[in-house]
């Protein structure tokens, strides 16, 4: 699955959008960071701090008036077989089950059919799924379309998991149970993350490191290392140093957002 050496380095990464006024609008500036093979990074920012748009021009779905984005020293020139990504809205087809949606990037990739089965099955087994494969998605609970979300993901056997805001949409106590089980499958398949998110205690929780935007324009302010022990459990969630990390993320993106 992975060569071992997979890494990725954002580099002076400038983003300008047109704004209503008939200017342009600075979306990220000078956004520089790296994250190493098998690193788990969230970002986390304010609303409008450019975190979906950073992860897009990862995904290379969008591209940088200035800068790069290299991954093991090629630049990102659009999507690739390496990379991908998992959104907050689900982003399944209706019109297709489980199983049809779980393939349906491979399809697009011309996996052969034997190796396209081989791997859905697989993932969807990882996720939880098995025995749904023929279920659509307005037959599954959030946590479950999220689940089939990530399944998806997983099947192409990317290096580099995108995930912008995966469990946004789901209820807390879903939110947590899809946190353990996605360490548990990073843990077991040892990939690089990088996992968008607005909430501090899933990035405090997840993270190797914890990416902090400002906004207006976005910019990395600051990084945080989180040296909890691995694997993390849910009790960790309950515990002092934990609350402490939490706290200071807090802190920094009180002083961001006024
Ligand atoms: N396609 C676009 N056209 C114009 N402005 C955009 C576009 N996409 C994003 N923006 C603007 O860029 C800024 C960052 O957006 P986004 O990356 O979605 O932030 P976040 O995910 O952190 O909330 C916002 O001010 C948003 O309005
Ligand atoms: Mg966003």
């Amino acid at each position: 699955m992975s060569d071992g050496h997979r890494r990725v380095r954002v580099d002076s990464v400038t983003k300008l959008f047109p704004n209503a006024q008939g200017g342009t609008f600075t979306a990220l500036q000078d956004v520089t960071f790296d994250v190493g093979d098998f690193e788990f990074l969230s970002i986390i920012g304010p609303s409008g701090s450019g975190k979906t748009t950073l992860l897009r021009i990862l995904g290379g779905l969008e591209f940088p008036e200035h800068g790069a984005v290299v991954i093991d020293e090629a630049e990102v020139r659009g999507p690739g077989r390496e990379r991908a990504i998992v959104f907050q809205d689900f982003a399944l087809l209706p019109w297709r089950s489980v199983l049809g949606n779980v393939v349906f990037p491979l399809e697009l990739r011309r996996v052969a059919k034997g190796e396209r089965d081989r791997r859905a099955h697989e993932a969807i087994t990882l996720v939880g799924l098995a025995g749904f494969e023929d279920y659509y998605p307005n037959m599954l609970s959030g946590g479950m379309q999220q689940r089939v979300g990530l399944a998806r993901a997983l099947a192409v056997e990317p290096e580099v998991l995108l995930m912008d805001e995966p469990f946004g949409a789901l209820d807390a106590q879903t939110r947590t149970v899809l946190q353990d089980e996605l360490l548990q499958i990073w843990e077991r398949d040892r990939k690089t993350v990088v996992f968008v998110t607005h909430d501090m205690a899933e990035a405090v929780f997840l993270s190797d490191r914890v990416l902090i935007l400002s906004a207006n324009p976005g910019t990395v302010h600051r990084v945080v290392t989180v040296e909890l022990p691995r694997p993390r459990l849910d009790e960790l969630r309950r515990t002092a140093e934990f609350a402490d990390l939490v706290g200071d993320v807090w802190e920094t993106l009180q002083t961001l957002t006024r």
